[in-house]
């Protein structure tokens, strides 16, 4: 890994825009962090900077580690649930993002459509981090990676196997997966699959890398010989209309003791969570010894405190 680009000024919308570089100098300095909030080393790199928060939906991992984060990091988080904002009578992405900036120095937002995290950006003059969207969800791949490359010591040449729906959560994933040398494989329900522009850009990012990207709908075929198993919800924020039906579609999918057995004995469990327990996964699968949930959920502190230094020009390098 080399430590040569400079991020200052950048915002994070998708991973797409970043080079496999720029994700492992990301994931480098989420190392770093690591290490010194375990060691206890001071490391208030934003001392002063203040980051504001948008969300549209709930949260509790992502929230909770960006305010934590910044406040780590020496500067103040101020929380804002869209409804706290003049957005809901009528004031416009554009004009939020104006003003904001005169008072911020970066911005996260969670929004239903992928279109307000790009406009915030593009009318902001500060760095602009996408929490989630219907779209991406671009600070759990950079989480989940750095989970992979503790657990197993490299992502390169990995089997990384999802299972489940095609959405933002498996965009991310397949998006840095492809970026970063993994052999990643999507298995998800016929009519399920993920976007159509998201797997062009993991051909083209595995044809770079030398990693690949598999496509199925049988689960089984999919888990053979997996290094990870990732899966998520069935139904996300903004879907509840549909959970009914997605329950039945999915139920072949769920991620269970049967069908993790055709993975390789040291396969690692991941899930961004929050998890419907006896939906897409069981219990002896989360609460298993194979199950790295739980590190999972605290890198996203560790990751998204090194995006916000190096997006927010706290670490030059
Ligand atoms: N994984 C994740 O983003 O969790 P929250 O919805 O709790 O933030
Ligand atoms: N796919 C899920 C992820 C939640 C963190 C959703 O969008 O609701």
């Amino acid at each position: 890994m080399h430590m040569v680009v400079s991020l200052a000024g950048r915002d994070m919308l998708c991973l797409q825009d970043y080079t496999r570089e720029e994700i492992e100098t990301i994931l480098k300095t989420a190392e770093m962090m690591k290490i010194w909030n375990k060691i206890g080393k001071p490391h208030r790199v934003l001392e002063g900077k203040t980051l504001g928060m948008i969300f549209q939906k709930p949260s509790t991992r992502t929230r909770v580690s960006f305010e934590v984060g910044i406040y780590q990091l020496g500067g103040l988080g101020l929380y804002f649930s869209a409804n706290d904002l003049q957005l809901r009578r009528g004031e416009t992405i554009a004009d939020t993002a104006r003003v904001l900036s005169r008072y911020v120095d970066g911005l996260v937002a969670r929004v239903y459509s992928h279109k307000d995290v790009e406009d915030l950006a593009k009318y902001a003059k500060i760095p602009v981090i996408n929490a989630l969207s219907d779209f991406s969800h671009p600070c759990q791949a950079l989480a989940d990676y750095q989970t992979i490359l503790e657990k197993k010591g490299r992502i390169a040449g990995l089997k990384v196997v999802y299972v489940g729906d095609g959405n933002n959560v498996a965009h991310s994933l397949m998006i840095a997966g492809t970026k970063l040398g993994a052999n990643v494989v999507i298995a998800t329900p016929e009519g399920y699959e993920p976007d159509k522009r998201v797997i062009k850009w993991a051909e083209e990012n595995a044809a770079e890398s030398g990693g690949s990207l598999e496509l199925l709908h049988d689960p089984l075929e999919a888990v053979k010989d997996a290094d990870v198993i990732y899966t998520d919800v069935w139904t996300s924020m903004g879907q509840e209309a549909e959970a009914e039906e997605r329950r039945k579609v999915f139920r072949p999918f769920q991620v269970n003791k049967e069908l993790v057995k055709h993975a390789k004995p040291d396969f690692i469990f991941m899930h961004c969570l929050p998890a419907h327990r006896g939906e897409e996964v069981t219990d002896d699968v989360i609460d298993s010894q194979n199950s790295v949930v739980w590190d999972e959920a605290e890198n996203r502190l560790h990751a998204q405190k090194a995006l916000m230094a190096l997006v927010m020009g706290g670490i030059k390098v």
